[in-house]
C-alpha cells in the first residue's frame, strides 16, 4: 500500500488506517483472520481507544495476533486516551495511568502513536507537556498527537508540549464534509459557510499535521452507511459510476476521494470485512480526477458557490 509520513515525524504509515473500534463484533477466530491477514495486505497501522469496548476491543486485538516482540515489530499501533465516563480528562495522571492500562492491554511496551481523544477544557497544558515528555523519555510512546481538536486548541498545546502534534483524527467523509465546504463558500450567507472548527484542514495543511478522518462511511454521527443507501440516490449513482470506470467497488471510490485532497489524509477505516477492508486499501491506487473528484462532492448535496 502507498504511504505517507505522519505529519514531522520521520514514521512511515500506509495510507490507509485499520480502525479497531468494532473488533468486538467478531469472534476470535474471526477477529485473528481479520487482523492476520490485514497486515499481510499491508495494513498494518492499527487505531485503537482505551475506551473502545471498555477496553475489551485492545485485548481482544493483542489476542487475535498472539502479541509478541516479532508480530509486534510488523505493525504500528496508535492509542487514544482523555476520555471518561461524563468527562474529558487530560490531567497529567490520567493520561500516565491510562497509557499504562493501553499497553497491558496491547501487550506491548510501547505504542507508535498515542493521541488525546477529545478536547477536554478543563486542560492544563504544562500538565499534558510533563506527562508527554515522561512517556517520551521511559519509551513508552514515541509520537503524539491529537483527536477532534481546533487549530486554537493545538497551539494552546503546541505552546507547552515539545513534541511535534504528528496528527489530529477528525470526523470527515463525502457526507460530513464542512472542514472542505466551508472553504469554497467563505463568507456567504449559507449553511455551508459556517465555520464550525476554526479552518482545522488548512491549519493542519500549514503545519504538517496529518488528518486521520474517522468514520468514512458513516453519515451523521453514527447514523449508518451512506453507500447502497436509499437515502442518498444521486450520490451513489455517481459513485457507482465512477467505481464502474475503474473497475472498482464503491467502498474503493469513498476512500480514493479522501485520498484525492492534497492534504495527504489518513483515513481511519471500520469494517471488520477483510474483503471490504482490500477494497479500502485499493483505493491508495486510484488517483480520482478532478471532475469526479467534484461530481461526487456535489451529489452528496454539498454546495459550491
Ligand atoms: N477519534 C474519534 O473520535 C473516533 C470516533 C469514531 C471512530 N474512530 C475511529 O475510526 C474508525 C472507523 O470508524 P467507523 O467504524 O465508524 O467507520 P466506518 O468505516 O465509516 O464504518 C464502518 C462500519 O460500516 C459498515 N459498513 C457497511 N457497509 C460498508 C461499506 N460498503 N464499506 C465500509 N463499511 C461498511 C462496516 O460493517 P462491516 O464490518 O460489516 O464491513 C462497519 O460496521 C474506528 O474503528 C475508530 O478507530 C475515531
Amino acid at each position: 500500500m502507498r504511504t505517507i509520513k505522519l505529519g514531522t515525524s520521520s514514521l512511515e504509515v500506509p495510507v490507509v488506517a485499520v480502525g479497531c473500534m468494532r473488533i468486538n463484533s467478531l469472534d476470535k477466530a474471526g477477529a485473528e483472520k481479520f487482523v492476520r491477514t490485514a497486515i499481510e495486505e499491508g495494513a498494518n497501522f492499527f487505531d485503537h481507544a482505551d475506551i473502545y469496548g471498555g477496553g475489551e476491543c485492545e485485548e481482544i486485538f493483542a489476542d487475535a495476533v498472539g502479541m509478541n516482540d516479532d508480530i509486534r515489530e510488523k505493525m504500528i499501533l496508535q492509542s487514544k486516551c482523555g476520555i471518561r465516563k461524563g468527562m474529558f480528562d487530560f490531567s497529567k495522571e490520567h493520561i500516565l495511568d491510562s497509557v499504562d492500562g493501553i499497553l497491558k492491554r496491547l501487550r506491548t511496551d510501547y505504542l507508535d502513536v498515542l493521541l488525546l481523544h477529545r478536547p477536554d477544557t478543563l486542560v492544563e497544558p504544562e500538565e499534558v507537556a510533563e506527562a508527554f515528555s515522561i512517556l517520551e523519555e521511559s519509551g513508552k510512546v514515541r509520537h503524539f498527537g491529537v483527536s477532534n481538536q481546533n487549530p486554537m486548541q493545538i497551539q494552546l498545546l503546541q505552546k507547552y508540549v515539545k513534541q511535534p502534534i504528528v496528527a489530529n483524527q477528525l470526523q470527515l467523509s463525502i457526507t460530513n464534509a464542512n472542514m472542505i465546504s466551508q472553504g469554497f463558500n467563505v463568507n456567504m450567507e449559507n449553511e455551508s459557510a459556517i465555520n464550525r472548527d476554526g479552518s482545522v484542514l488548512d491549519f493542519c495543511r500549514l503545519n504538517d499535521i496529518t488528518i486521520q478522518p474517522w468514520s468514512p462511511f458513516q453519515y451523521g454521527f453514527f447514523e449508518g452507511v451512506f453507500l447502497d443507501n436509499d437515502k442518498f440516490p444521486e450520490l451513489n449513482e455517481r459513485i457507482n459510476e465512477v467505481a464502474a470506470a475503474y473497475g472498482a467497488s464503491n467502498t474503493t471510490i469513498a476512500i480514493a476521494w479522501l485520498l484525492r485532497h492534497p492534504a495527504n489524509m489518513q483515513p481511519v477505516t471500520g469494517t471488520m470485512n477483510i474483503n471490504r477492508l482490500r477494497d479500502c486499501i485499493r483505493a491508495s491506487e486510484v488517483r480520482l480526477t478532478r471532475e469526479e473528484w467534484y461530481s461526487i462532492y456535489r451529489a452528496a448535496g454539498n454546495i459550491l458557490p
